[in-house]
């Protein structure tokens, strides 16, 4: 038995749950207390997640307003958006690392790593979730779970009180998705291929998806009784369409870029095998 394990602070929700993303439902506070706002204007713009007590990590594209970080303001310990929560907490931001690869929508490398002003101190309801290192595998079918703001609908907003929403999805085999999106169905959508850094999660149905202000926001998976950031909301087409699942940025593939820029942050390894 590995006895490390049970001393790591990340990727373990504390709270006792005493207290809709597209066919999503609500989460209780302190279920998923990596969660992130990151606010534009104080207006909430995308999802977030805290990776350790300085940083948090969100997708490139939430930084397309521009990169002056005075604009943006990160919010943590929420579980609505709504003002006047005991357990929230609001900071300014120090820097915003993007991805070099980064550019345009549905491109490569859509993740940024964001300082904040200052360290915080970890709560109940404020915990970083754990990182993998880029052997982990988080095979198909395995149900794995987003969390966010984001619209229910595309272009219905979450109402009042915007309580966190969650979904359980599976991950997708990445050939499948590749070749999902790879097949035409209508006149003159322009398709979009997906790459290696990406993955998609979600239901080839459709109904159940991610969706516009969800981006940024964590997909995470749940290993030997830890939580494991896998991907990060990165895009899609539409919201909940049929054979157009969400995709997420590969948490994997930035293993080493992570520990370039936060060389503190540690990383899960892959089980070694159950026997
Ligand atoms: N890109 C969108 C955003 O900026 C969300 C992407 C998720 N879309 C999806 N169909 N899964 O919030």
């Amino acid at each position: 038995m590995n006895m490390t394990r049970f001393n790591r602070v990340c990727g373990h929700p504390r709270a006792l749950y005493h207290s809709r993303n597209v066919g999503g439902e609500d989460s209780m506070e302190g279920e998923w207390p990596w969660q992130a706002s990151l606010l534009w204007h104080n207006k909430h713009l995308c999802g977030a997640s805290l990776i350790a007590h300085q940083w948090v990590v969100t997708a490139a594209h939430c930084f397309q307003r521009g990169m002056n970080t005075s604009n943006y303001m990160v919010v943590l310990g929420a579980s609505r958006l709504a003002n006047g929560q005991p357990h929230r907490l609001s900071l300014g931001i120090r820097h915003i690392i993007n991805h070099p690869q980064y550019a345009g929508e549905a491109s490569s490398g859509d993740i940024a790593l964001v300082e904040l002003e200052r360290p915080i101190q970890y709560t109940d309801y404020i915990l970083p979730i754990c990182l993998p290192e880029a052997s982990v595998r988080f095979p198909a079918g395995m149900k794995c779970w987003v969390t966010g703001w984001g619209n229910i609908r595309e272009g219905e907003d979450l109402p009042h009180p915007q309580t966190l929403q969650k979904l359980q999805v599976p991950i997708i085999d990445q050939n499948t998705c590749k070749q999902l999106y790879s097949t035409a169905w209508g006149s003159s959508s322009q398709l979009k291929a997906i790459q290696d850094d990406m993955m998609c999660a979600g239901y080839a149905d459709g109904m159940k998806d991610t969706c516009k202000g969800d981006s940024g926001g964590p997909l995470v998976c749940k290993v030997s009784l830890e939580w494991l950031l896998a991907g990060i909301i990165s895009w899609g087409k539409g919201c909940g369409i049929r054979n157009r699942p969400g995709v997420y940025s590969r948490l994997t593939s930035y293993r080493d870029w992570i520990h370039q820029h936060i060389p503190e942050v540690e990383f899960v390894p892959a089980e070694k095998g159950g026997t």
